[in-house]
């Protein structure tokens, strides 16, 4: 497929188009056209035509969307295509809600370590991976060809923890520490903040039922 710059407006979006695509897949749905895919989706099909557009050739007139071929295609622009292989930081309950959830790997992302302070937790396992002490962090990400760390620590400690990463090779940090990060500029972080989402559904729940009126 031809290399083109993509907007991160469509990038956003891309992963849902992803996961929807998956399931009709799954549903061994052929080829879908772009109003039956809008109706799921609940966007409007010319938003549709123009996201999937940026990918050239993907849909026909009268015929619509090769599921199978959009979704391959999606997922290689996603880097679904390759393993990432991952580290959990903080062996809290955050940490090992993420560690147990099994369906990253279908996704390519490989849960290769977790990492703790606390002696106690050291060497429990979930699903198969250890629980390791950080001071074995650096050795361990330098072994194990470790591309992504998944900050699930208190904010006091993130920074400190990031200073530690950023002298690895890791290429990105999934943050749900309640803070920004300061790192180099070839780590690239991503910021997951559920309670961030939270707000906007009580804004929107507020608005609904006329307690809020702006
Ligand atoms: P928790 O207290 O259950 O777990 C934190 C774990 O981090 C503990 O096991 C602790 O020993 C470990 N830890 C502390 N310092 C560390 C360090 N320097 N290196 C390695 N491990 C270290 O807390 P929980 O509930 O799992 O939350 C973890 C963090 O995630 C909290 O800061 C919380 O505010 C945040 N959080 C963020 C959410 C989000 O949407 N971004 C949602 C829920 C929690």
């Amino acid at each position: 497929m031809e290399e083109r710059e993509i907007s991160q407006a469509v990038i956003q979006r891309l992963p849902r188009y992803y996961r929807y695509l998956g399931d009709l897949l799954d549903n061994e749905v052929e080829r879908i056209s772009s109003s039956d895919l809008s109706k799921k989706m609940n966007v409007t099909a010319s938003q549709i035509r123009q996201d999937l557009n940026n990918f050239g050739g993907f849909g026909q007139q009268g015929y619509g969307y090769n599921v199978k071929y959009l979704y391959t295609e999606i997922g290689k622009i996603l880097g679904l295509d390759e393993k990432h292989n991952f580290i959990i930081i903080g062996a809290g309950n955050l940490g090992q809600a993420l560690a147990n959830y099994g369906p990253f790997e279908a996704s390519g992302f490989v849960l290769k370590g977790i990492f703790d302070v606390n002696p106690h937790l050291e060497g429990i396992t979930i699903r198969g991976v250890a629980i390791r002490m950080l001071k074995d962090l650096n050795q361990f990400i330098e072994e194990n060809d470790i591309e992504i760390a998944v900050l699930t620590i208190p904010k006091t400690n993130a920074g400190e923890v990031a200073d530690m990463l950023a002298d690895t090779k890791i290429k990105g940090i999934w943050n749900f520490a309640h803070t920004d990060l300061k790192l180099p500029k070839h780590i690239i972080v991503e910021n997951v903040h559920l309670s961030d989402s939270l707000m906007r559904l009580s804004y929107k729940i507020g608005h609904s039922t006329g307690r809020l009126t702006e």
